[in-house]
């Protein structure tokens, strides 16, 4: 059981409609992920990073072969099965953080607990351990807007990480911060991921961000064109 991938994905295709034929953004990809990993999913625009992390996300289907997330067939899925294993199970950073505007830091992480149903006083607790991880107890009453760039992801990460999902995925996480809010966002997600042993993975094409994978998978016109462990302690 502890050995079990938690994703699998096998001979996966994705085919996207193109003018009159299609264009194949997933062309054959094999690859298994384990509990606890730290990895990024390395290549130039185009070669179908976001394609795949949807797919293992469960915000898109294979056209054909088969993604098992946590043991479930990602293209056989209903839309109601599909959206409670993201509520679950499933953690979610994007590149422009996609906080609501309206909502208080301390909103914007209690909210996928709303979803969930979890009860009042569990929440608070849940969002304040949340928002202690990432460093930003001191500002729960703030909005998006009074954040900065660095701020804003940081909260994005609290988001993700409240529900303690199995599997965080992190599409080009850094690609709007600086040297330094890059390296303290990377060093928060770093730590979650040894402490909480939750699986991330990175869509990127930062060096920075490739400096603190454990693998490093490249990704070449929808084909992966590399796998590679880095040993490190
Ligand atoms: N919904 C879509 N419809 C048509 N083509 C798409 C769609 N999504 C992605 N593509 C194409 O698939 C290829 C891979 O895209 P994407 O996965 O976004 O690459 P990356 O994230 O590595 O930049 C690109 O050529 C892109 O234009
Ligand atoms: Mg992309």
């Amino acid at each position: 059981m502890n050995n079990e991938p938690v994703i699998r994905i096998k001979d996966l295709k994705k085919h996207f409609p193109s003018g009159s034929g299609r264009f194949t953004a997933l062309n054959g990809i094999d690859l298994l992920f384990s509990k606890g990993e730290f990895t990024g999913i390395i290549g130039p625009s185009g070669s179908g990073k976001t394609t795949l992390l949807n797919i293992i996300g469960t915000l898109d289907t294979p056209s054909e072969g088969e993604a098992l997330i946590l043991g479930r067939s990602a293209g056989s899925l209903s839309a109601k099965e599909s959206a409670a294993l993201r509520k679950s199970q499933l953690g979610f950073i994007f590149q422009t953080y996609n906080l609501f505007p309206v909502y208080t830091v301390f909103e914007n992480v209690e909210f996928p607990l709303l979803l969930q149903g979890v009860e009042s006083s569990q929440r608070r607790k849940m969002v304040l351990d949340a928002l202690e991880w990432v460093g930003l107890t001191d500002k729960i009453r703030s909005r998006p807007a009074q954040l900065s760039g660095g701020e804003s992801q940081r909260v994005a990460i609290a988001r993700a990480m409240v529900k303690r999902p199995a599997i965080v995925l992190a599409d080009e996480p850094t690609a709007n911060l600086d040297a330094k809010n890059s390296h303290n966002i990377l060093q928060t997600m770093e730590k979650l991921n040894r402490e909480l042993r939750t699986t991330f993975i990175f869509a990127t094409h930062d060096e920075k961000v490739i400096g603190y994978v454990r693998r490093k998978i490249f990704l070449f016109d929808g084909k992966v064109a590399g796998d590679e462990i880095i040993n490190k302690n």
